[in-house]
């Protein structure tokens, strides 16, 4: 959550700070600031709201001339989304803006309240601030070296000393952050994608590490020694991180998602070797958070048929809890970011337990791609809509391939070669989605019902209706409904029956009559016609590529429902695109 970002070198530093915020807009839309230090003063500017709020602000005061800043854009954890709460915050010399928590804030805040220390802001970013002051005493490295042996939590900080004009300092405790290498100028970020107009050049850094950056030279520490960090090349392009003339990053990322499919099956179709071997496992257990949960429970399914052990798990659950593992068990950790803290901290159990980990993810320098034994990257490009839909979507494939390793399966490689142009043909259908967006619009709730995948599938698509459009939305085994949940349906409440799977398709029907008969109105999407009036018929693939003609569909439902609601489709409320608090 949050994002931040730190500029020392020759350009205004407001210009790179501020595109370098909309680029980090994704991870926290709530407030926003800035600092800029020249040798005479420091310059705080801070708003509610968003970046472009923000850059009102700017426009309309006087601001310093100055040759670095640091900047940060805000999804609030410690008090509300306000002016005094939101970044940088300041405390005698020391202005910093921080990405993460502060687990024992409260307690460190009674403490320098003791000693003096007023506090502002109900934040435990103040606190942070408040003790490098504290342990300041004209050496920046020392006290913040002093200060992050107290601090716990994860976090990553920018940090500005008033003596110093010439130097931003950082450190990295978990959340991420990196150092970006330009001519004669020096950033810090939580995200290269902040950066990527200015340098492709970057330097990841590890957990604990304090970094001191001038204009022309940077040094990475870990406690006393100065140490060697590689200077990497990204190969993202702006391109990437621009909406390509679509009104939103959701819809331009949905309609990638043929070409990414594509990009796959063309990677791995006759190199599925090259995929890790999760067959000589006895047990797996595959452990996500969100959408990259229900892909899991996709994926639980594909395996559980190739005769494995499989448990799911919802990273947040699985980190504490007594997980049994055999004398053979992978552990899959799937994420986009990479960067989830639940995700991270199930990742690190496993590890502790010595067990296998494999990573399912889309950003290759990310925590979690980087501490598992064995990755298999999504390859999804960078995904800033909030609502993730084409990872999710290769999430589900990558989960697909690997259960299919080792098998010939005629079938399934005749439908790999159709399936991108199914799936082209599938999210052409906007009429459809817009009909049906509609009928939703005015609803306040609305059920998903299926079996299997397709309740798995159910599950991600009432996800990403509630998330974007609001409407309360949940999602049900077919079965399940009448034990309880049955008696919300009234006369009209839209249920959507998800009915790909041939083996247990009449159970679903079964169960889709009994909410009709109780007044629900049915939209039913399948592979076979059906007598209702609202049907949406897919093409039939092979069982572990059906989803991926599938939750599309439902993802185009729900973008088009939020855009008639006139929802904020790319940044919902509330919500962040990578979760790095726990
Ligand atoms: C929903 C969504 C979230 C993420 C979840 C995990 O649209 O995007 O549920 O799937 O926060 O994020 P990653 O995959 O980055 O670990």
């Amino acid at each position: 959550m949050c994002g931040i970002i730190g500029y020392i070198g020759d350009k205004n530093p407001v210009d790179v700070l501020i595109k370098g915020l909309k680029n980090l807009e994704y991870r926290g839309y709530d407030s926003a600031g800035i600092a800029l230090k020249n040798e005479e003063e420091i310059q705080i500017i801070k708003s509610v709201g968003k970046i472009s709020d923000l850059e009102e602000k700017i426009k309309n005061t006087n601001i310093i001339s100055s040759h670095m800043g640091i900047a940060h854009t805000r999804w609030a954890t410690h008090g509300k989304p306000n002016e005094i709460n939101a970044h940088p915050h300041k405390v005698g010399k020391i202005t910093l803006v921080h990405n993460g928590i502060i687990e024992n804030a409260e307690e460190l805040k009674r403490e320098l309240q003791e000693k003096g220390i007023v506090f502002q802001s109900d934040t435990d970013t103040e606190v942070a601030a408040a003790l490098i002051h504290f342990y300041y005493q004209g050496n920046m490295k020392e006290a913040i070296e002093k200060a992050s042996k107290v601090l716990k939590g994860s976090y990553a900080l920018g940090i500005i000393c008033d003596d110093e004009s010439d130097t931003l300092y950082a450190i990295r405790k978990e959340s991420p952050l990196i150092i970006g290498v330009g001519e004669n100028e020096h950033f810090i970020t939580s995200d290269i994608g902040a950066i990527l107009n200015e340098t492709k050049k970057y330097v990841l850094l590890g957990k604990d590490e304090v970094v001191v950056l001038k204009k022309d030279e940077f040094h990475v520490y870990q406690g006393e020694n100065e140490i060697h960090r590689e200077i990497l090349e990204s190969s993202a392009s702006e391109e990437e991180i621009s909406k390509h003339g679509y009104e939103h990053y959701m819809m331009k990322e949905m309609m990638e998602e043929p070409v990414l499919i594509n990009q796959m099956i063309e990677k791995y179709q006759n190199h599925m070797e090259s995929l890790p071997d999760i067959k000589k496992y006895k047990t797996i257990h595959i452990v996500g958070c969100g959408s990259a949960y229900y892909a899991g429970m996709i994926g639980k399914n594909f395996f559980e048929e190739e005769g494995i052990k499989v448990e799911v798990e919802i990273a947040s659950e699985y980190r504490y809890r007594n997980v049994i593992y055999d004398e053979n068990t992978l552990v899959i950790l799937i994420s986009q970011s990479g960067e989830t803290a639940d995700t991270i901290a199930a990742m690190r159990k496993a590890n502790e337990n010595h067990q296998d980990t494999l990573a399912i993810v889309n950003v290759e320098s990310s925590t979690i791609a980087r501490e598992c034994t064995y990755q298999v990257l999504i390859e999804a490009n960078k995904e800033i809509a909030v609502a993730t839909t084409k990872a999710y979507l290769l999430q589900v494939f990558v989960l697909s391939l690997l259960s299919m390793r080792g098998k010939q399966d005629e079938k399934y490689l005749e439908d790999l070669h159709q399936l991108p142009q199914q799936l082209k043909v599938l999210l052409d259908k906007t009429g459809y989605y817009k009909r049906i967006a509609d009928q939703l619009c005015n609803q306040e709730h609305v059920f998903f019902i299926g079996r299997k995948n397709d309740y798995a599938m159910s599950l991600e698509g009432s996800l990403k209706l509630k998330e974007i459009s609001y409407i309360h939305s949940e999602a049900y085994p077919a079965g399940e409904l009448k034990h309880g949940t049955i008696s919300l349906i009234e006369e009209g409440t839209i249920v959507f029956a998800i009915v790909t799977d041939d083996t247990i398709q009449d159970k679903t029907i079964s169960n889709l009559e009994e909410v009709i008969s109780r007044g629900a109105k049915p939209i039913y999407i399948g592979c076979n016609a059906s007598s209702y009036e609202e049907q949406f018929i897919v093409p039939k693939v092979h069982s572990r590529l059906q989803p991926i003609l599938v939750v599309p569909a439902l993802q185009m439902i729900a973008y088009f429902t939020a855009q008639k609601r006139g929802c904020n489709i790319d940044q919902p409320k509330n919500l962040a695109k990578s979760v790095t608090v726990e």
